[in-house]
C-alpha cells in the first residue's frame, strides 16, 4: 500500500482493523443491547437491520468517498474537506461538527473506558470476590458518585494513554494499537458468547438457559414498524455504532491513495462491527443476565435508565458464581470493553491532529496533547455530574451525528453531484459496487434521514427546553464554547489560506 503522506497508513489490514476498531466500540457491547431490551426485543431488530441497508452502509460509502477525495487536496478533516467539496462559504462551518462531535464524544466517552479499565483491575484483584448484589450495586453507586479518588485516577490514566496512542501517529500509534486490540477483542468475545449461549438453568443458579435471552431479541415483532420511536432508535444506534456523522471515518480515509480500493474496505469494516455487534453484542449480556435474573427484572432496569448498569452493577456478580471461570470472564469482559473504548476514542483524536497539521503546520504529538487537554477540560463536567454526560451524550452524540449525515450527503450527492459522487466511491473498488446504493444514496438515506430527524424534532425542542441543573448547564455551556471555538479556528485557517494564494 503506498501512502500519501508520512502519516498515512502502513498496511490495508491495519487500515480495516483501525476502521472497525473505530466503528466497534462501548456502543456495540452495553448500548446495544440496552436499547434491544428498552424497544422491545425483537421488535427493534427490523428496524435496525433496515437502517443499517438503507443509511448505515450508504453513508459508510459517502464518508469513505468523501474522506478520500479531501487527502487528494491534502485536507484530513472535515471543515475543509466540505470546503473543497462544496465551494461555498458556508459548507466550511457545517464541517465544523466534523471536529467538535469528536471532541465532546471523547470528553464522555473516556470516562466510561475508564470504568472499564477499573472494573478489570477488581476482577484481577478480587474485588467483586463474595460479593451479594446490594454490596456491587452499592460500590457501582459509590464509584459514580466519586465517593473515592479511584474513579478520577482511573480516568487520567485513560486520558494519558490515549494521548499517548495519538502521540505516536496513525501508523505508528493507531495502527499498532488497533492490531493488538481487535484480535485480543474478538477472542475475548467469541469466548464469552459461547458461554453465554451455552449457559444452563441450575438449581440456585440460572433460572433460565442462554437462549431464552437470544429468542427474547430474535423473535422478530413485525408490529414494530409502525412505532416511531423504535425507529429513531434504531437509527440512532446504527449511526453510533458505525461512527457515522462523526468526521472520524473522513480522517482515516483522507489518508489513503486516490486509486486505492474504498469500496470493499467499507464494506469488510462496516460488516465486521455488525458481526461484533449482532452476534458478539447480543450473545454476552442479554443471555446471561436474563438467564440469571429473567426478562422481567432486566426489562425493569433498563427502562430504569440502568442500562450501563448491567454491565457494570450486574454481570460481575453473576460470573462469580462461576469460580475461577468468572474471574478470567470478569477480566475478558471488562478488557473487550477496554479495547473497544480505545480503539473508538483514538479515532476521536485524529481529525483534530489532521486540521492542525493542514493549516498551522503543527506537528502531530503537539496536536495529540492538545486534544488531550481539551477532553481532559471538557471532561471535567462529564465526571462530575451525570447530567453534564446526558447533555454530551444527547447533543454531540445523538442529534449532532444527524445534522452533520443530513448535510454530508446533500453535499456529496447533489451539491458535487451524483455521477461525480459514484465515480468517487467505485473508483479503486475491488468489488462491483451494487448500482443500487447509487440510487439509495441519492434518494432514500437523504428522505430516511430528514424523516428520522423531523420525527426527532419534538424531543429535541422539548430537550433543548427542558430545565436542567446547574452541571446540564455547564456542559451544554461547554459544548457551545466548543463549536463556537473551532468555528472560529476554522474561519482563522481561510484567512490564512486565501493570504497564501
Ligand atoms: N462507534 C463507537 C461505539 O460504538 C463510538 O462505541
Amino acid at each position: 500500500m503506498t501512502n500519501q503522506t508520512s502519516t498515512g497508513w502502513g498496511s490495508r489490514i491495519g487500515l480495516i482493523l483501525a476502521m472497525a476498531g473505530n466503528a466497534v466500540g462501548l456502543g456495540n457491547f452495553l448500548r446495544f443491547p440496552a436499547q434491544a431490551i428498552e424497544n422491545g426485543g425483537g421488535a427493534f431488530i427490523i428496524p435496525y437491520l433496515v437502517c443499517f441497508l438503507l443509511m448505515g452502509l450508504p453513508l459508510l460509502f459517502v464518508e469513505w468517498g468523501m474522506g478520500r477525495f479531501g487527502g487528494r487536496y491534502g485536507q484530513h478533516s472535515t471543515p475543509f474537506i466540505f470546503d473543497a467539496l462544496g465551494k461555498a462559504p458556508y459548507w466550511k462551518y457545517f464541517g465544523v461538527f466534523g471536529i467538535f462531535t469528536n471532541i465532546a464524544v471523547a470528553a464522555f466517552y473516556c470516562y466510561l473506558e475508564s470504568w472499564a479499565l477499573s472494573w478489570a483491575y477488581h476482577s484481577v484483584a478480587g474485588t467483586f470476590n463474595g460479593m451479594t448484589q446490594a454490596n456491587l450495586q452499592a460500590f457501582f453507586t459509590n464509584y459514580i458518585e466519586l465517593g473515592t479518588a479511584q474513579p478520577v485516577v482511573f480516568w487520567l490514566i485513560c486520558l494519558v494513554l490515549n494521548t499517548f496512542i495519538l502521540s505516536r501517529g496513525i501508523s505508528g500509534g493507531v495502527e499498532k494499537v488497533a492490531k493488538i486490540g481487535m484480535p485480543l477483542l474478538l477472542l475475548f468475545g467469541v469466548i464469552l458468547a459461547v458461554t453465554g449461549i451455552t449457559l444452563e438453568a441450575k438449581p440456585g443458579g440460572a433460572i433460565n438457559d442462554g437462549l431464552v435471552g437470544l429468542n427474547y431479541l430474535w423473535s422478530p415483532d413485525f408490529s414494530s414498524i409502525w412505532s416511531f420511536k423504535v425507529w429513531v432508535a434504531a437509527a440512532g444506534q446504527i449511526f453510533f455504532t458505525l461512527s457515522l456523522g462523526m468526521g472520524s471515518i473522513h480522517c482515516y480515509a483522507s489518508y489513503l491513495n486516490a486509486k486505492e480500493d474504498i469500496a470493499l474496505n467499507a464494506m469488510t469494516a462496516g460488516w465486521m462491527n455488525e458481526f461484533v455487534e449482532v452476534v458478539l453484542g447480543s450473545a454476552i449480556i442479554i443471555p446471561i443476565s436474563v438467564g440469571f435474573l429473567g426478562i422481567d427484572a432486566i426489562s425493569e432496569m433498563v427502562s430504569g435508565g440502568s442500562g450501563l448498569g448491567i454491565g457494570f452493577a450486574v454481570l460481575p456478580q453473576l460470573f462469580s458464581s462461576w469460580g475461577w471461570f468468572g474471574t478470567l470472564s470478569g477480566l475478558m469482559w471488562f478488557g473487550l470493553l477496554f479495547f473497544a473504548g480505545v480503539t473508538s476514542s483514538m479515532a476521536m483524536g485524529t481529525p483534530l491532529i489532521g486540521f492542525m497539521r493542514d493549516n498551522f503546520s503543527w506537528k502531530d504529538k503537539q496536536s495529540a496533547y492538545l486534544f488531550g487537554a481539551l477532553i481532559f477540560v471538557f471532561g471535567i463536567p462529564t465526571v462530575l455530574s451525570q447530567d453534564a454526560f446526558n447533555e454530551y451524550d444527547y447533543w454531540a452524540g445523538t442529534v449532532s451525528l444527524v445534522v452533520f449525515a443530513m448535510v454530508e450527503i446533500v453535499l456529496f450527492a447533489w451539491v458535487l453531484g451524483m455521477d461525480k459522487a459514484w465515480d468517487e466511491i467505485t473508483r479503486g473498488a475491488d468489488i462491483k459496487v451494487p448500482l443500487i446504493f447509487k440510487y439509495v444514496i441519492k434518494y432514500v438515506s437523504p428522505v430516511f434521514l430528514i424523516i428520522v430527524f423531523v420525527g426527532a424534532l419534538p424531543d429535541i425542542i422539548k430537550n433543548a427546553t427542558a430545565p436542567t441543573s446547574f452541571y446540564g448547564w455547564l456542559g451544554r455551556a461547554m459544548l457551545l464554547i466548543l463549536f463556537i471555538g473551532i468555528a472560529v479556528l476554522v474561519s482563522v485557517a481561510k484567512r490564512k489560506q486565501l493570504k497564501s494564494q
